[in-house]
């Protein structure tokens, strides 16, 4: 059966490609103009596509400062998540980093920084449970998510990170969670796999009440540096993780469309 749907849909791909215009090997036949927003072939509406641009328009840094996914995406933004998509878009994101670490002579002062959630550690079976960002965020909740100190590792970060450990570049991780989750994140993340690092900044609410994620992680980047590390790259799920001062010589952006920290 397989089989014959597979012939049908050869025959007529064939046959659209030179049904009008025999001597074209490539490109589509019909009248691309005007463009059929928010439909299909047919003309009907899928709403996968006004989803699929909201989440390129959050990872392109254009849709800033949502509190939530539209209620409208929770199905494609869960479809994304716990199917390949997700993984493969920061299987590429890695992969990069590693192609880019490739090029450079380490040195012992040489200095990663990673981001924790949906970056080294997912938080995707909390999300799971919570609309996959598109209820409202209970940090109640979330809290005693973190507490719990079982979040799985996101699998592609931590091969980049036992290749940079292996490589001899010191890890940094730097983290909006708080100096009260110090000692279950570090628990975390050694029971997911991150077995050594070099610093483990979680943050001083005392210091840090009321101010930005940006300013956070600016401020402890620069702090690394004044000690003499020099930061080669840093990665992490939100812009707030790359933008700011001192965020290294490259940054890389892993796909994160459940929610935006500022
Ligand atoms: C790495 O070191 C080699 C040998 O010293 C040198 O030729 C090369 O230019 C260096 N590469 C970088 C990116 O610094
Ligand atoms: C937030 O989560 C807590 C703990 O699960 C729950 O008791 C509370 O009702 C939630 N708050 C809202 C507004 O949903
Ligand atoms: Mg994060």
């Amino acid at each position: 059966m397989k089989v014959f749907v597979l012939f049908v849909a050869v025959a007529v791909a064939a046959w659209q490609c030179h049904g009008a215009d025999g001597d074209r090997d490539h490109g589509v036949d019909f009248q691309i103009f005007p463009l059929r927003m928010k439909s299909g072939l047919g003309g009907h509406y899928i709403p996968e596509i006004s989803c699929q641009s909201w989440r390129l328009g959050v990872e392109a840094h254009n849709i800033i400062g949502f509190s939530s996914v539209p209620a409208d995406c929770v199905g494609y933004i869960g479809n994304y998540l716990i199917g390949e998509q997700y993984r493969s878009d920061s299987k590429t994101v890695c992969r990069e980093a590693y192609f880019y670490v490739k090029t450079l002579n380490i040195t012992d002062r040489d200095a990663w920084v990673f981001d924790i959630d949906e970056t080294t550690l997912s938080d995707l079976p909390y999300f799971a449970d919570h609309g996959f960002g598109a209820e409202p965020f209970n940090s109640t909740a979330y809290n005693a998510w973190v507490y719990l100190g079982v979040a799985p590792a996101l699998p592609e970060s931590l091969k980049l990170y036992r290749k940079l450990v292996t490589l001899g570049i010191k890890i940094i991780f730097l983290t909006g969670r708080t100096q009260a989750q110090h000692e279950v994140t570090a628990a975390n993340l050694k029971q997911a796999g991150y077995y050594k690092w070099e610093k483990l900044i979680t943050k001083d609410t005392t210091i840090y009440n009321g101010k930005t994620a940006l300013t956070y992680k600016s401020t402890e980047r620069k702090k690394v540096e004044e000690e003499g590390y020099k930061i080669i790259g840093n990665i992490g799920d939100q812009w707030s993780d790359i933008l700011g001062t001192n965020t290294g010589a490259r940054t890389f952006k892993l796909p994160d469309p459940m929610y935006y920290l500022s």
